[in-house]
């Protein structure tokens, strides 16, 4: 009998390292054992076959699943691994597509767990926000069912990019310093996690992606599975609103509408035209405090909270894009999403440093369509955006008095020049905006996102890149 000793960590290159030895060396299943360093069993020495070992390949299906299925916590599925792996290479080349086989069957459950797990850590790790050295810092405890550390955390190094977080587990720790993701042993539960602010967020954004018209209780609990509310802010809504679902369906054709209706709030404001000039002179605070409790048009009412510009009030430069999405709605700032990262990148190229500019939007609220659980993005009609630029923006810009104002795609160029811009045509030039500020239109950075030809979008790219330049 041969051993193959893992660590009780960590154990998935020493997995394959040896199973590609036994392999070489012809060891069947019978006469293998995967055993973690403590084990205390004595066996034979495992043979060292390195030449040949490096010459064992698996296929690409099975590398595939073995990724998966290392993730799990079940003590057989490093011998079920195995059994497979011998098997494929002693003639059985189909087996991977036999579902009927047990090992297969069994492997494919297994699979299935991590997927549901890796999912399940997606959506229900909550970060709060604890103050640090070197600024803020996001933390967030959860308690995967598998060792998915690795496998989950990547995601969320891709969505909160700009973020410094860590997530804290019972299996280890994952943390995020904006460039590099690490890894580290476990540490227990952090005490106090609570950020009333995050929280109050979470809750927000819950109370508005929850329709109560289409609740399914046993579907909800099937997605949000009752072991993670305890680490969830919002959870502590939802036995309420099911219980209050069923009267909310009846009122809701009744219910007030919770702003005044837009048509009748745009009107006097026409009439009495609420802009820049009869708003009292006040700082950047203030003016962001006072959007914060905006309900000028009824975008609010959606919206997790207003998305207001960010940035030193001696900026220079001022950027001003269509309207907050989805990780700005839930974050509070302007371009922290994938479009941003593209800002950022595009910003760097152009030798402009971010942190000296002030970034904005020409809509302050999120507007979207629910679809299931996401929240799709709608592009802000013409209604929206003058009441929201003229009250907001041109406020905005009145205060930081910058050099040049640059509009990122059309809605921030309607915006600037009080009609519609074709961006083809206008865009890459410095022209002069109607309040005689200079000013710059190029594209927005989601409409790079959206180009499907890898050639089309850093040829777009480098043209964005360009326009930036202009200003630099
Ligand atoms: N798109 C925008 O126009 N603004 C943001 O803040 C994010 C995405």
């Amino acid at each position: 009998m041969f051993a193959i000793r893992l660590p009780s960590s960590d154990e998935t290159d020493v997995f394959r390292d040896g199973a590609r030895r036994a392999l070489a060396a012809n060891i069947p299943p019978r006469e293998i054992a995967f055993v973690t360093h403590d084990s205390g069993f004595l066996f034979d020495d495992f043979p060292k076959s390195d030449a040949a070992a490096a010459l064992v390949t698996v296929p690409r299906e099975f590398a595939g699943l073995m990724d998966d299925v290392l993730c799990h916590r079940a003590d057989d599925r490093f011998a079920l691994l195995y059994d497979v792996l011998w098997r494929l290479k002693h003639g059985e080349p189909y087996l991977l597509t036999n579902a009927a086989d047990p090992a297969i069957a069994k492997l494919a459950l297994y699979r299935k767990a991590i997927r549901r797990d890796v999912h399940n850590m997606h959506a229900f790790v909550r970060f709060h926000e604890k103050g640090g050295e070197n600024g803020p810092l996001f933390l967030a405890w959860f308690e995967p069912d598998h060792f998915i550390l690795k496998k989950a955390t990547p995601f969320f190094a891709d969505r909160f990019a700009n973020m410094h977080w860590i997530i804290a587990t019972p299996i280890g720790t994952a943390s995020w310093d904006t460039k590099s993701l690490r890894f580290g042993p476990a540490m227990p539960k952090p005490e106090h996690l609570e950020d009333e602010v995050l929280s109050g967020l979470w809750r927000t954004y819950y109370r508005t992606i929850f329709n109560p018209a289409r609740l399914k209780t046993d579907a909800m609990r099937k997605e949000m599975p009752r072991r993670y509310w305890k680490n969830m802010p919002e959870a502590e809504l939802i036995p309420a609103m099911i219980q209050t679902a069923s009267q909310r369906v009846i009122g809701m054709d009744r219910e007030p509408d919770p702003a005044p209706r837009f048509a009748e709030k745009a009107r006097p404001r026409q009439q009495t035209k609420t802009t820049a000039d009869t708003m009292p002179k006040d700082s950047l605070e203030q003016l962001k405090a006072n959007a914060a409790k905006c309900t000028a048009c009824p975008l609010y009412k959606h919206a997790t909270q207003t998305v207001f510009g960010e940035g030193p009030s001696t900026a220079k430069i001022v950027f001003v894009g269509e309207q907050p999405g989805d990780q700005e709605d839930i974050t509070g700032k302007p371009f922290v999403g994938p479009a941003g990262q593209i800002l950022n990148h595009a910003l760097e190229e152009a030798g402009i440093d971010r942190a000296r500019t002030y970034v904005t939007n020409a809509v302050k609220h999120f507007k979207f369509e629910p679809r299931g659980k996401r929240r799709i993005h709608s592009k802000p009609n013409t209604g929206e955006i003058q009441v929201c630029s003229h009250k907001w923006l041109v406020r905005e810009l009145d205060l930081l008095e910058p050099e040049t104002v640059v509009a990122m795609g059309a809605t921030a160029a309607q915006a600037l020049a009080g009609k519609a811009m074709a961006i083809g045509k206008n865009r890459g030039h410095i022209l002069q905006w109607p309040d005689g500020r200079r000013g710059l239109i190029t594209v927005h950075p989601s409409y790079l996102l959206r180009i499907p030809n890898a050639a089309d979008k850093k040829a777009e790219y480098k043209k964005f890149v360009h326009d930036l330049k202009l200003i630099a």
